[in-house]
């Protein structure tokens, strides 16, 4: 073996490696060189046949090409890593100079705001919130309000009634969770000197009724507030206090309307009228009160000799749409988010 074999077999494996573009060819090239069969190995096999004298120079000469070659092996398989990492880095670049993708934000429903404020309000003078079943008897949410047997609301035209379940309909006031609250005060109070009772209740209430300003789904919240010598003049108190901090004007008329409820004697509606804005001068009708009646205290539990209260039932809808300039209540329950995102 000569000297210039091996000077051609490095150059030829260097040159075969320069010209390997993919991992997996190089080490075939690998392997034609150093592995079982490869060209190479088979010098170093050849090497017992040599006169013991040339044995020792032939195979340090072999052993420098082998790491020869092994470098620039190594030193390829570097190159090809590095250049696959380029062209990846290359294909997947961001371009952070597009625009964002917004992940738009979840806002409160305008009605939610309403109640939220309304609570907040009537917090602040000492009401707490209570809540009731949408579900409701027919005594907590007629009966139990002195509206008797005949009355039109109690009628399948006014009222989702449940098949197959007799006495149990869709609550078509909050009203009925004023009894609901007289109860449970009056039981928590057992045996000691009862406190004032002084609740709303928001809540949502059902009638068989749908057009631009009805919709068969809606809201109530019910106030109200029972103790010694509660009379109609704390109700327009509290009323026409509660209006003007919800509005926040004080260019506001309130009025009482003669009215009847079953639940109430004396009944009256509220109106509201704007000083200013586009609903200037006009009255609005926001509410129905009353002092509660006689009958109503005692399916409650209170004693009526002892006794006073007042009511009211606002629909927060309503108040959402004169706040806000709304004039079709169905938009509230549609969720059309253009409609929606106004009020984030
Ligand atoms: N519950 C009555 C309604 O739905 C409103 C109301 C509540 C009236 C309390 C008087 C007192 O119309």
């Amino acid at each position: 073996m000569c000297c210039s074999t091996l000077t051609s077999l490095v150059a030829t494996a260097l040159a075969d490696f320069a010209a390997i573009l993919e991992a997996a060819k190089l080490e075939e090239a690998k392997a034609r060189y150093l592995g079982k069969e490869g060209s190479l190995t088979a010098l170093l096999k050849g090497l017992g046949k040599l006169p013991p004298e040339e044995r020792k120079v032939a195979g340090a000469a072999i052993n420098e090409a082998k790491s020869c070659i092994e470098t620039a092996l190594g030193a390829r398989r570097e190159a090809l890593r590095f250049a696959r990492l380029e062209a990846q880095l290359a294909a997947e670049a961001l371009d952070v100079t597009l625009p964002g993708r917004r992940q738009s934000g979840g806002g409160l429903h305008p009605v939610t705001r309403t109640l939220d404020r309304i609570e907040q309000l009537f917090r602040s003078i000492g009401f707490t919130v209570a809540d009731g079943p949408e579900i409701e008897t027919d005594w907590h949410n007629f009966t139990a309000l002195n509206t008797p047997e005949n009355h039109p609301a109690r009628s399948m035209h006014d009222t989702f009634y449940l098949q197959d379940a007799p006495g149990v309909l869709l609550r078509t006031h909050t009203s009925p969770v004023q009894i609901r609250s007289m109860l449970a005060h009056v039981e928590k109070y057992r045996g000691v000197p009862l406190p004032e009772l002084r609740v709303i209740c928001p809540g949502r209430v059902y009638r068989v009724d749908s057009d631009a300003t009805h919709s068969p789904m809606f809201h109530q919240v019910e106030g109200l507030w029972v103790g010694k010598g509660v009379s109609f003049a704390d109700l327009k108190g509290v009323i026409a206090d509660f209006l003007r901090n919800f509005f926040e004007s004080d260019d506001l008329n309130v009025r009482f309307r003669p009215s009847f409820f079953p639940f109430t004697e004396p009944s009256a509606e509220i109106d509201v009228a704007f000083m200013q804005g586009a609903l200037k001068g006009r009255w609005l009708e926001i509410a129905g009160c009353g002092m509660v009646h006689p009958n109503v205290l005692r399916s409650g539990g209170f004693d009526p000799e002892q006794v006073t209260g007042f009511a009211f039932g606002f629909g927060p809808d309503r108040l959402t749409m004169l706040r806000y300039g709304i004039h079709d209540l169905r938009l509230f329950f549609e969720n059309d988010l253009r409609f929606l995102s106004q009020f984030q």
